[in-house]
């Protein structure tokens, strides 16, 4: 296993905001010693029946971030989500930064631009990234050191991005009620999920993980963070020693009786473009396809 660059002494300041559409959260990173932040998982607003996007969630989190004078470093992707569309470029067109991606996106786009029979301008080489992240790569926000874990078996490009004692998850666990997402998509896989998931609880039983989703199982409150420690002792899907063999049987068989994630179509599209719109045709005018029968 790859020596993660662990340091839980540093205390980064994180502030969640909660997208209750698509039960994303998105997060606002901050360096303790300079002015410097990250968005991780943001999200583009869309009204599918009516074709219609915007931009209140995004709208939300630039104005904390210019409220208190903060500096936008990066815009992370965990992963391409396939149930919201990514809020990064808007963000990133009115606060600059660098939206990064696991490197694995490449695979994703793949699967996708057949899937959606992408033309030869749709490029799979993760360039419309600025950054295409490795295990272990590292990157800084101000002073802060990050690095970043490969965490494959919910989509091949997932990462689990950590910064000093908080780790930022993606969709390789939920909450301990609420246990880890399928691992069915194209490209997933809930053998390598088991494993991805054992190396975020290979980390300092303290670390604070924080996740992407969370739906509030048996009517509790939405909640987003939780440790290490909690995790291996409580999680439903892993925690208590579950073994690998348990836990792909379950996840097979429960991902088996999953309708396809609402937003699908259009998530995937757009996220595989790092959050742009597929090019305008010769009249100006932005369309996403659906695809009949290929999901
Ligand atoms: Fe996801």
């Amino acid at each position: 296993m790859t020596d993660y660059p662990v340091n839980t002494d540093l205390i980064p300041e994180v502030k969640a905001f909660f997208e209750p559409d698509s039960n994303t959260i998105s997060y606002v990173v901050k360096d303790p010693t300079s002015d410097a932040c990250a968005v991780i998982d943001s999200v583009m607003d869309i009204d599918y029946a009516a074709g219609r996007i915007s931009h209140e969630h995004a709208d939300e989190i630039i104005a904390y971030i210019k409220a208190e004078g903060l500096k936008l470093e990066w815009l992370i992707e965990t992963h391409v989500h396939a149930d919201h569309l990514s809020g990064a470029p808007y963000i990133q067109e009115q606060l600059g930064g660098k939206i990064g991606i696991g490197s694995q996106i490449t695979v994703v786009q793949d699967v996708f631009g057949k899937v959606f029979n992408e033309g030869t301008e749709f490029q799979r080489d993760g360039s419309q990234f600025d950054a295409l992240f490795e295990d272990g790569d590292t990157y800084k926000i101000g002073n802060m050191d990050v690095f970043a874990m490969h965490t494959p078996g919910h989509t091949p490009a997932c990462m689990v991005h950590v910064i000093g004692n908080a780790g930022f998850v993606g969709d390789t666990l939920f909450m301990p009620d609420g246990g880890s997402a399928r691992a069915d998509f194209p490209g997933g896989d809930a053998g390598i999920l088991y494993d991805s998931i054992q190396k975020v609880l290979a980390l300092p039983d303290e670390t604070r993980l924080f996740m992407c989703h969370d739906y509030g199982p048996n009517g509790r409150d939405i909640q987003w963070e939780t440790t290490v420690a909690d995790e291996k002792e409580h999680n439903i899907h892993v925690g208590a020693g579950k073994t690998r063999e348990e836990f792909v049987k379950f996840r097979t068989e429960r991902d088996a009786q999953l309708d396809m994630p609402r937003l699908i179509i259009p998530s995937l599209q757009v996220n595989m473009r790092a959050g742009e719109m597929p090019p305008a045709d010769e009249d100006g005018k932005t369309f996403l396809k659906v695809p009949v029968n290929a999901l």
